[in-house]
């Protein structure tokens, strides 16, 4: 069986200067369960360069897709940014990562909360049908500096809104939050302070967070997660692992330094 699989590029788009996603082919073979990362990259000088990034996609799409950043001096990313349709990229085969719903103690609610490129692994988790059926509310929470950054995940919530299958389930059950840091937009501020201060609760019009109910998968930069895990320690929230299921589970967002 392959470790890494070579993949064709099928589209790009850019959303920033600084972000951008695309679609690849999917090997049959590559299996994962959403909300999982795995290893991607390109052929560099004859060898395999790879970072790990979260599968966008859901694992019942026939294809692959990816949500980046652009490090202008970053060995993979400054490479992945000019990628077309019809290049190649590597995709291992083994899938990982801690932002699976068996990580979590069953509950009413879902918390899905990710700054930047940490929202990748929760496009995933909400195409998945899954979700909707272990979760009687859904609540996706995307923080960025500025608005522009916002825009993948709007779209992408935009479209399951509309879809087939899923349409129903997410207008019913998702609640969808965009927030921006540093530009004025409808809705402003850091997710932490947003979850201390319960504004969040109060503009969705549900029920302040309760342990009993809510349950939080993190994704996002490293100051996110450690002011987040803090805050719902204090909560009495309990980290869940593959071992042992929690009220929280948390992913860093894979950022090349
Ligand atoms: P802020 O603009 O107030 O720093 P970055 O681009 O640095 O990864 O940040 C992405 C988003 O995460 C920004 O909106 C940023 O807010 C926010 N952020 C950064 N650090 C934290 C933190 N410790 N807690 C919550 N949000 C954070």
């Amino acid at each position: 069986m392959a470790t890494i699989y070579t993949e064709t590029v099928r589209s790009v788009r850019h959303w920033t200067e600084t972000l951008f996603s695309f679609t690849a082919s999917r090997d049959p073979g590559f299996r994962f369960l959403n909300g999982q990362f795995t290893m991607i990259g390109l052929q560099v000088e004859g060898r395999p360069l790879l970072r790990a990034y979260s599968m966008c996609s859901a694992n019942h799409e026939e294809q692959l897709e990816f949500f980046s950043i652009k490090v202008p001096d970053g060995p993979l990313t400054s490479r992945l940014q000019s990628l077309a349709p019809g290049d190649q990229i590597l995709v291992g085969a083994k899938a990982t990562g801690t932002l699976i719903q068996d990580n979590l103690h069953p509950g009413e609610r879902l918390y899905l909360l990710g700054t930047g490129t940490g929202l990748a692994p929760f496009v995933s988790i909400i195409k998945d049908p899954e979700t909707y059926e272990r979760f009687a509310q859904v609540v996706l929470v995307h923080g960025c500096r500025e608005v522009a950054e916002l825009a993948y995940g709007e779209q992408v919530v935009e479209s399951l809104r509309e879809d087939e299958f899923l349409g129903e389930y997410v207008r019913a059950q998702l609640l969808y939050y965009p927030t921006a840091t540093r530009e004025a937009f409808r809705n402003t501020g850091r997710i932490t302070t947003l979850m201390e201060s319960g504004k969040l609760q109060e503009d969705l019009g549900i029920a302040p967070l309760d342990k009993a109910v809510d349950r939080v998968m993190l994704c996002g930069s490293p100051g996110m997660l450690t002011d987040l895990h803090a805050f719902l320690r204090g909560r009495g929230f309990e980290e869940g692992n593959h071992s042992e299921p929690g009220h929280f589970v948390i992913e860093k967002a894979f950022v090349e330094k």
